[in-house]
């Protein structure tokens, strides 16, 4: 049986994978380490915890000596790594938490995998998580492929951007089988409402205003979550050792449209008249450094394994506005506590 350890499988994009890995792989033994951070909820993966190939572990990715014993314990096979601080916006106000687990917490995994593995390391394999944020900011032209050259701007993007380096550099140096995705912003279910669109949802379900930072101009390339897990699972198989792979959506939207669809489709979920939500959007400061435009050539992955998105923005949209609304309990949930601090610090 296979062991495969699953980094921050309690967050957005982590719980679609672990889901994905352990009932499509019976065969399989998944182990999922979150340390449970305000983005990490056990609520997001409750529908698989009893399966007999699954095990959740509580840990921190920052505690070497944890790392190193757990990897001695267990002698994983494969490593997917996507245990991360994730918020641009975070970063900007704590970013040495992001060095923290995203650096540190990366370093130390590489370093445990390369000791358990030193010997053979045949069909074995590190894959990390990674965002197309550390290739930086387009302007209104091109789009990136895998050789763009690295140009982080925000302290998450920087972060991001060292973990590659420090993977691509353990791959060169002492030979660790790696593999690297770069990928789009992503929106689905599960979706912690501090991004863009979960918060925007809740924020129209609660009437509050809708807050778009400077002019709403800058460009995303959107990415239905589930079809980044299937992209995830193909790599880990297929993908080819020490190469690193763009995934996007072919689905570019400036702010400020994107948010007047979602309005849209709200406002006819909810009953309301048309035209209700829009009135909920407020221009506000800008976020600073705040790249213009990201945009994601997926044809390698496409050609190489075949991958492409399996559903239309308009679909993935509709999926997820449905899941939010009728997953109140929990929205509820992960929007009490430290959330309203943050949510109060962050847009008052
Ligand atoms: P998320 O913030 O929703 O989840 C992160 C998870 O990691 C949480 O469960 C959290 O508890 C856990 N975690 C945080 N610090 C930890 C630590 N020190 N030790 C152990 N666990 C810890 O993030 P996400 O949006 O699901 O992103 C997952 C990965 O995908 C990240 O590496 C991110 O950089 C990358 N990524 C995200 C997007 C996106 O649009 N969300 C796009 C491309 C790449
Ligand atoms: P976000 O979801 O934070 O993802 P990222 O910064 O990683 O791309 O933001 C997506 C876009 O939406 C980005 O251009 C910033 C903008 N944005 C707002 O205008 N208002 C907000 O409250 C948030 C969270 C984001």
């Amino acid at each position: 049986m296979k062991k495969i350890l699953i980094t921050g499988g309690a967050g957005f994009i982590g719980s679609h994978v672990v889901r994905k890995f352990v009932t499509k792989y019976p065969n399989y033994q998944i182990f999922n380490l979150d340390a449970l951070t305000y983005a990490g909820n056990l609520e997001n993966i409750a529908d698989i915890e009893n399966a007999p190939n699954y095990t959740f572990i509580k840990g921190d990715i920052v505690d070497g000596d944890f790392i190193n014993n757990l990897f001695q314990e267990h002698q994983f096979d494969g490593v997917i790594h996507l245990a991360a601080e994730s918020h641009v916006d975070r970063s900007i106000t704590d970013p040495l938490s992001f060095v923290k687990t995203n650096v540190i917490g990366t370093m130390n995994l590489l370093n445990a995998a390369k000791t358990i593995w030193k010997d053979n390391s045949e069909n074995k394999r590190f894959y990390h998580v990674s965002t197309d944020e550390v290739y930086g900011s387009l302007g209104a032209e091109g789009l990136f492929t895998e050789t763009t050259s690295y140009d982080p701007n925000s302290p998450y993007s920087a972060s991001k951007a060292s973990s590659d380096h420090f993977v691509r550099a353990y791959g060169e140096t002492y030979g660790l089988p790696y593999v690297i995705t770069n990928c789009s912003n992503n929106y689905g279910t599960y979706h912690f409402p501090e991004k863009l669109i979960p918060l925007f949802i809740n924020n129209i379900i609660n009437n509050k205003p809708l807050p778009v930072y400077g002019d709403g101009k800058y460009t995303r390339d959107w990415l239905f979550v589930e079809d980044h897990a299937v992209a995830i699972d193909l790599v880990y198989h297929e993908g080819k050792n020490h190469h690193t792979y763009n995934i996007g959506g072919f689905n570019e939207w400036q702010n400020i449209d994107l948010v007047k669809l979602l309005c849209k489709l709200m406002d006819e979920k909810l009953g309301r008249t048309s035209g209700t939500s829009e009135q909920l959007i407020t221009y506000v400061k800008d976020r600073p450094g705040h790249d213009l435009r990201y945009a994601i050539d997926a044809s390698k992955i496409n050609k190489e394994l075949g991958w492409k998105p399996s559903v239309t923005f308009e679909q993935g949209l509709e999926k997820t506005i449905d899941w939010y609304l009728s997953n109140e309990k929990w929205l509820n949930n992960v929007t009490s506590g430290d959330y309203q601090k943050y949510y109060n610090e962050q847009y008052n």
